[in-house]
C-alpha cells in the first residue's frame, strides 16, 4: 500500500456554464438548457496528514483561508475570508479522508453569471472523493450553497458536473432527468461580460425566489403551470413573474429543437423573446445589460442574444454565424465558448 507521503497532488477542471435557455426556472421545477463550457477553474489538491484544510485562489492573492477538516457547520457562514466559504461548505459535506491544500486558478470572470461558484464547488467535491453521479454531486454542491445562505437551484452544479462535450444539457427540474442535445446548427456561441458584478446574496435573486414561491402557493409549481393556471394570480407582480417562468419553460424545448435541427432564425427569435421576458416580466436585467444586448443584436451575423444566468448584471450569451465577429473586437471582455464535459463525465471517461 502506498504510504501517505507518496500521495500525489491531484487536480480537477471545474467548467463554468452558459445557460442558453431557461433562466429562473430551476427553483420552479421547470426546464433549462445550459452547457458546461471551456472557461472554468482548475483546482489542485495536495493532501497532507494534518486534519486541516488550507485554500488559496489566484483571484484573491494574499487572502488564503484555513479551516478544520471537520469544521463546525455553524461557523462556515462566518468564515473569513468570505470567498472561501463555499469551498469550506463543500468540504464539510463531502468529508474527505485527508486534510490538505487546495489551490484555485480560474479563467472565469467572478460574479458574472457564468457560475464561477458551481465550477469551484464541483471541482472541490470531485477532489474530496465524492463519487456519485452528476445529480448526487449537484445536490451536495447546492446544499453547500444553502449552508452559506445562498438559495440557488440545481441548474449550475448539475451542468458543471453532468454536461457533455459538444452538447447542451436539457434539464427537467421536476423529474430531475437530463438529456443531451446536440447543437447541429453551424453556429458560434460567444459570452460577453457586461462588467456589472452582482452577488446572489445581495442581489434581488432571493426576492425573485420568494416571489415565485408566493405565486406557487396559489397555483402550484410554476414550472408545471400553464397560461390558464396563472390567470388565477390576482397580484399583477406575481402574475408577471409566473408568466416569465411559464413562457420560458415553453421556449426551452422549442429552442432545443431549433438548435438540433439547425433552425437559426427560430433559435435567435426565441433568445430575443427570452431576454424580453427576463427584462419585462422578471425584471432581472439592468440598463447596462439592455444597452449591450441591443448593440450586440445589431451586429451583422448575430442570430440572437440574451442575458444568461441570474441576471442583475453579469454576462450575455450571443449566438452568431461562425466567424461573424471577433470577440476581441468588442470593447468589453468576450469569449467564444464551446460545450465541454462536466466533472462527472470527465471522471466516467477516465
Ligand atoms: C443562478 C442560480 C441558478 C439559477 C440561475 C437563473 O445561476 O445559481 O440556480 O436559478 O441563477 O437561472
Amino acid at each position: 500500500m502506498a504510504t501517505f507521503e507518496s500521495r500525489p497532488s491531484t487536480s480537477c477542471f471545474g467548467p463554468g456554464r452558459v445557460n442558453l435557455m431557461g433562466d429562473h426556472t430551476d427553483y420552479n421545477q421547470g426546464l433549462a438548457l445550459p452547457m458546461a463550457v471551456d472557461l472554468g477553474v482548475v483546482v489542485t489538491f495536495e493532501p497532507w496528514e494534518e486534519e486541516r484544510v488550507n485554500i488559496s485562489s489566484d483571484a484573491y492573492p494574499g487572502e488564503p483561508a484555513s479551516f478544520p477538516l471537520d469544521p463546525d457547520v455553524e461557523s462556515i457562514p462566518d468564515l473569513e475570508p468570505a470567498w472561501a466559504r463555499l469551498a469550506a461548505a463543500v468540504v464539510s459535506l463531502a468529508r474527505p479522508e485527508h486534510g490538505g491544500r487546495f489551490h484555485i486558478a480560474s479563467t472565469l470572470p467572478r460574479g458574472s453569471g457564468l457560475s464561477s461558484s458551481a465550477a469551484v464547488a464541483v471541482a472541490v467535491a470531485e477532489l474530496c472523493g465524492v463519487d456519485g453521479d452528476a445529480l448526487v454531486v449537484a445536490r451536495l454542491c447546492q446544499a453547500a450553497e444553502h449552508r452559506i445562505g445562498v438559495p440557488v437551484g440545481l441548474l449550475d452544479p448539475l451542468v458543471c458536473a453532468g454536461g457533455h462535450a459538444g452538447q447542451a444539457l436539457r434539464i427537467d427540474f421536476a423529474s430531475l432527468s437530463t438529456r443531451s442535445v446536440t447543437i447541429a446548427a453551424a453556429v458560434e456561441c460567444i459570452v460577453v461580460d457586461s462588467g456589472q458584478r452582482r452577488d446572489l446574496r445581495t442581489s434581488a435573486y432571493a426576492t425573485r425566489v420568494a416571489e415565485c414561491e408566493a405565486a406557487a402557493a396559489v397555483v402550484g409549481p410554476l414550472g408545471l403551470a400553464t397560461d390558464v393556471d396563472i390567470i388565477g394570480l390576482r397580484d399583477p407582480l406575481l402574475r408577471r413573474r409566473a408568466r416569465h417562468v411559464v413562457s420560458e419553460c415553453a421556449r426551452v424545448d422549442d429552442f432545443a429543437h431549433a438548435l438540433s435541427t439547425g433552425d437559426l432564425a427560430d433559435a435567435g427569435h426565441l433568445m430575443d423573446e427570452s431576454h424580453r421576458s427576463l427584462a419585462e416580466d422578471f425584471e432581472a436585467t439592468t440598463p447596462v445589460i439592455e444597452d449591450l444586448t441591443g448593440q450586440l443584436r445589431s451586429r451583422p451575423g448575430v442570430v440572437g442574444a440574451r442575458m444568461t444566468g441570474a441576471g442583475f448584471g453579469g454576462c450575455i450569451v450571443v449566438l452568431a454565424e461562425p466567424g461573424a465577429f471577433d470577440p476581441a473586437s468588442l470593447d468589453v471582455p468576450a469569449w467564444r465558448v464551446v460545450p465541454v464535459d462536466g466533472t462527472v463525465a470527465r471522471r466516467d471517461r477516465g
